[in-house]
């Protein structure tokens, strides 16, 4: 059992808070004892044009699988993002975006205001002949422009697809590809950490394999030089000097569609996780009230980018339907020194943030004195998600940045769940540094064995949700089958979610991490598969395997092994070439952080990679491979082990 120190709920929390512990076990037990009334209770916080009367339909099972909330009900996502807050909180600053460079000022948009830009922007999409249903790729820095057009897709019931901006123009070209998008958002470039990205020269590359595409709307953010390609290619600037201010938004079913966001799984390319209307905003925005304690005028920040899900449901869905003032940062948080995102922490007075263990290690590193540097007296909560969060880490939050006076709200979710699934709430759960602690309303974690038996009390195993919970995603672009075969038949009837974890005695919940084929880099989920292929794609290359290995600051890294065509040589330029090549397939995330070459690869007699092997090997943990006895050939392994990449 992991370190069970225990950090009891703050009395003064425990007082404030919207739930408290016996609230907690109230609400909790009522969700899964009474989900019918219990759900359609709660979806009393969206504004529906018709309120549903059914809440959950739903079956895991292969002969009536489906899953569906409220669907009988009518809603406008942008419209409970914007649009039902103006008579109360209109003058409020909705939106605070901080720029890359610390000198410059910061931009602010009040409900009344990205009301109207975000009218704006829809007009655009529409005079560009987008419609409900259309699906539209936005491949945007971080820029308010971003939220604009998200919010946009929603508001005229198109389907976003975000693509975060650091992916390459091959991968934007295959995402825009699947799900056949002819309209796609961009700026001129972005930056980051004074670095600048040149994001339309990179769709300008993608648009050659991806002729679905027709439309590209271009803002101009840096003014940086840029080719138009007349016909395809149109200013946002231009387009939305003569549109107006406002624009109905388009009545949809609680179960139309809303987004499309690309994620790694452990086979094949990445798969077009679809989330709907109402049951995914009801997630979004219940669990932020939940977790975060979310008061009205509290000024929140998530410093995830909103390429990935985090940036999504808690950068904008999350908070907007609340009524939040939500902060957007363009910037990196060790840029121009680590003590950047406290100094944006104190300048918008902020009082939750939500960030990554890989950033907190990154600025752990760094020393204390960056930290010491600012006030911080603003913040009242941490927020962390993406990976499991070492003690050290979460110490070092709670001790140095929070001085002990801020609870750690650490939430367990993934792009496929829509929101937090486990989290503590901070007026209700003493917490446990390293745990997520225990499950939102609605959510039946449950540990099965590989042969899928339940396991009771306290133990480790896989983890799997047993019921279905209104932000879970509904399909796969394209791929119902894939979405069905991917998260229900491993263990039949429950939702799979890929993660190992471990229940301590007092029902705490610790994810140890992926148990499939999937790395998580940095918070980011990275597909052995997607990296095997792009580096056969390499005209020298044969073989490729890959696996994760500990990385001290991203918490895992990637570990490739590569055999070469036969009458190539190996050598450190090829490899430095191997991994320039893999950035540019697929983006700087997936390059390999250690590269060996490998004349054989372990396998068995039927040809399949022992994986268990390769990350010994990649671990530095070489003393106990196991049994390499079934191996084909398992004079390989010597040769792996004299050659490990150290
Ligand atoms: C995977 C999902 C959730 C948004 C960001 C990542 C890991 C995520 C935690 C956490 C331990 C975590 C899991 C999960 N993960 N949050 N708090 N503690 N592990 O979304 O890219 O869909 O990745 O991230 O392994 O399966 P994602």
């Amino acid at each position: 059992m992991p370190d069970q120190d225990l950090y009891p709920v703050p009395p003064e929390w425990a007082k404030r808070a919207r739930v408290d512990a016996t609230g907690y076990e109230k609400l909790y037990g009522r969700s899964l004892a009474d989900p019918g009334s219990f759900w359609l209770e709660q979806a009393r916080r969206l504004d529906w044009i018709k309120r549903p009367e059914i809440a959950g339909d739903w079956s895991f099972a292969e002969k009536d699988f489906r899953i569906q909330w409220f669907a009988d009900g009518k809603l406008n996502v942008a419209a409970n993002c914007l649009d039902r807050h103006l008579a109360k909180r209109g003058d409020q600053i909705a939106l605070i975006w901080e720029p890359d460079e610390p000198g410059e000022e910061p931009r602010r948009f009040t409900y009344r205001e990205l009301h109207a830009e975000v009218c704006r922007f829809a007009n655009v999409l529409k005079d560009q002949g987008a419609r409900r249903g259309d699906r539209v790729t936005i491949y945007m820095p971080m820029i308010p422009e971003a939220a604009f057009a998200i919010l946009a897709c929603a508001r005229i019931g198109a389907i976003h697809s975000v693509v975060f901006g650091g992916f390459s123009p091959e991968a934007l070209a295959g995402r825009i590809t699947d799900c056949d998008s002819a309209f796609l958002v961009t700026a001129d470039e972005g930056r980051r950490g004074g670095k600048r990205i040149p994001l339309k020269a990179n769709v300008d590359a993608a648009a050659e394999r991806a002729p679905a595409l027709k439309t590209v709307i271009v803002v101009k953010a840096t003014s940086g030089a840029v080719t138009m390609h007349e016909g395809r290619d149109i200013w946002y600037h231009e387009a939305a000097e003569s549109v107006p201010a406002t624009c109905s938004p388009e009545p949809m079913g609680a179960e139309d569609p809303l987004f499309i966001l690309y994620t790694s799984g452990s086979t094949g390319q990445p798969k077009g996780v679809l989330h709907t209307s109402g049951g995914y905003l009801l997630w979004a925005s219940l669990t932020h009230e939940l977790a975060f304690d979310y008061r009205p005028g509290d000024v929140w920040w998530c410093a995830a980018d909103i390429g990935w899900v985090t940036g999504h449901s808690y950068i904008l869905y999350g908070p907007l339907a609340n009524g939040a003032t939500t902060l957007m940062f363009e910037g990196l948080p060790t840029w121009p020194d680590a003590s950047r995102i406290w100094q944006v922490v104190d300048r918008h007075k902020v009082h939750t943030i939500f960030t990554a263990p890989t950033a907190l290690r990154a600025l752990m590193k760094e020393g204390d004195s960056f930290v010491a540097a600012t006030s911080r007296q603003s913040l009242k909560l941490l927020g962390t998600v993406g990976e499991p969060i070492n003690p050290e880490a979460w110490r070092w939050y709670y001790d140095v940045v929070g001085e002990g006076r801020c609870p750690i709200i650490d939430t367990w979710w993934q792009t496929e769940t829509g929101g937090a699934m486990i989290a503590p709430m901070p007026g209700a759960t003493d917490l446990k540094p390293g745990s997520a602690t225990k499950p939102m309303p609605g959510v039946d974690p449950q540990l099965v064995d590989t042969e899928g038996e339940v396991l009771q009390g306290a133990t480790s195993g896989n983890l799997v949700i047993a019921k279905s919970w209104p932000g879970q995603m509904r399909t796969v672009w394209g791929d119902h089958n894939r979405f069905f075969q991917t998260y229900f038949t491993t263990y039949p009837g429950k939702y799979f979610t890929g993660d190992g974890a471990l229940r301590d005695e007092d029902g705490y919940w610790w994810i140890t991490g992926r148990v499939d084929d999937v790395i998580n880099v940095s918070g980011h989920r990275m597909g052995t598969a997607e990296v095997e292929s792009a580096l056969v794609l390499h005209p020298m290359v044969a073989e490729a395997a890959v696996v994760g290995m500990p990385h001290d600051i991203k918490g895992q890294g990637i570990y490739a092994y590569v055999t070469l065509n036969s009458g190539e040589t190996a050598s450190s330029d090829l490899r430095a070439e191997l991994v320039k090549w893999v950035r540019a397939e697929i983006g700087p995330i997936a390059a390999p952080d250690k590269l060996q070459f490998a004349p054989g690869l372990p396998k068995t007699r039927s040809g399949k990679i022992m994986r268990r092997i390769l990350r010994k090997i990649a671990e530095g943990d070489v003393s106990s491979l196991g049994d390499t006895s079934t191996l084909a050939d398992p004079s390989v392994v010597d040769d792996l082990v004299a050659n490990r990449v150290v």
